[in-house]
């Protein structure tokens, strides 16, 4: 399987989300990932639910829904009705996890969990089984264009092992100072999926670059 890659619009010029959308769609990007923020959780706030909508009735590519918010299960029938394809939690904002996994499986959604730069690997034991994709954050949530943290690439490693041991078919996506230098050596420790906001949305030419991305050597 060739990486995925999901280009985070938090990068991109919101006074003219058309044409950045056209652009996504005659790019070879898999998905579009969305941030939504509630300046609790994650000291910034971004956009909600009637946004995502509007993109995806737009937008060609699955959209990759990533909540950093409190109590994410209170909106998991509002996001199902922006027509997303996944729904990613944070392991650190769920109480009770495994029944927020099944609630978003009940719509017919994806489910991710995504873990904190400080959150192991390891909690992922007894629920890794029930999702579809694993996001680790490889930079402190809340804000595009900051520096990757080197530890997540023992941290996909671990995953990986992981996953392979419990016979999961989770995905492993990475979020967070996805770059040039940085991509090339999460993709061939075992990153399934790769997400980028500033690096694709701020390039010369954001088509090649998610190119680029996609055709990594694994
Ligand atoms: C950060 C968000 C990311 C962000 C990544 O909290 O979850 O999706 O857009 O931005 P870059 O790729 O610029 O680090
Ligand atoms: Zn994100």
């Amino acid at each position: 399987m060739k990486t995925l890659v999901s280009p985070s619009l938090l990068s991109a010029n919101f006074i003219d989300l058309k044409s950045e959308i056209e652009m996504i769609n005659r790019s070879e990007a898999d998905w579009l990932h969305m941030d939504v923020m509630d300046g609790v959780f994650v000291p910034n706030i971004s956009f909600g639910f009637p946004v995502i909508a509007a993109v995806g009735k737009y937008c060609t590519k699955p959209l990759d829904v990533h909540l950093m918010i409190v109590q994410p299960e209170k909106y998991i029938r509002q996001v199902a009705q922006t027509g997303a394809m996944m729904m990613n939690v944070h392991y650190e904002a769920c109480t009770h996890l495994h029944r927020t996994i099944q609630e978003i499986h009940a719509t017919g959604m994806k489910a991710g969990v995504t873990l904190n730069p400080s959150t192991p690997v390891s909690m992922l034991e007894d629920i890794i089984a029930d999702v579809d994709m694993v996001l680790l954050m490889s930079v402190n949530p809340g804000f595009g264009g900051q520096k990757f943290i080197e530890n997540t690439i023992k941290k996909v490693v671990r995953l990986k092992e992981l996953i392979k041991r419990s016979g999961s078919h989770a995905l492993i996506e990475v979020d967070g100072g996805v770059q040039a230098e940085t991509a090339p050596r999460l993709v061939k420790a075992g990153v399934d999926v790769l997400v980028s906001g500033s690096f694709i949305f701020k390039s010369t030419d954001p088509l090649s670059t998610i190119s680029i991305m996609k055709n990594l050597p694994r």
